[in-house]
């Protein structure tokens, strides 16, 4: 565990200053929820954090232990960003597929190891969608795609998960 320290943060597009003097600690080991209204720069500061800036910005990103913060984050975007052609399974294993680079060569679809497939599953299990593994996107509920791209980006198994919320 290790705490994220933001130093001196500013961000600006243009004429339009964001923030600026933004010293923010994101504690290990524990949840951080930034909220505000639509508007005030809760995506823009997560994205700093992933060093995924747009506009111009200043200031620094370290982890306290002293370790780079980039490897260490899993991602979850506004919006769930589900593949519809894809299972819920194909959906949450995404990253493992495309770095192992396994495709069946029957199929041309790719591979998943015995592993990968059981840590899905039960990470699956624990967001209540068992059921719903070979099921594809459409046939889900909003909240239950936010489920899925919930468990995708536990897969990742980082340290520091960054989750952007619309509400
Ligand atoms: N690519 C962009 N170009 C210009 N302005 C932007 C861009 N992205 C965000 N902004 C501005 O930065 C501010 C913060 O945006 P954002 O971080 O998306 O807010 P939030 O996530 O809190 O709703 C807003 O005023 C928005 O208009
Ligand atoms: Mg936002």
């Amino acid at each position: 565990m290790f705490d994220v320290i933001i130093r001196q943060a500013s961000l600006r597009f243009g004429s339009h200053c964001v923030f600026k003097d933004l010293n923010l600690t994101l504690k290990g080991g524990q949840w951080t929820c930034l909220l505000g209204g639509s508007g005030v720069g809760k995506t823009s500061l997560l994205r700093l954090i992933a060093g995924l800036p747009a506009g111009k910005t200043t200031g620094e990103v370290v982890c306290q232990d002293g370790f780079s913060v980039h490897h260490r984050i899993a991602w979850m975007a506004q919006q769930d960003l589900l593949l519809p052609w894809f299972s819920v399974l194909e959906n949450i294993t995404l990253g493992q597929r495309l770095r192992r680079n396994l495709t069946d060569v029957f199929t041309r679809r790719p591979l998943l190891s015995a592993e990968v497939q059981e840590r899905a599953m039960s990470i699956l299990a624990k967001v209540g969608l068992s059921e719903k593994a070979q099921v594809l996107p459409q046939h889900l509920s909003g909240g239950q795609r936010q489920r899925v791209a919930l468990a995708r980006t536990l897969m990742e198994n980082r340290p520091l998960v960054l989750m952007d919320k619309r509400y």
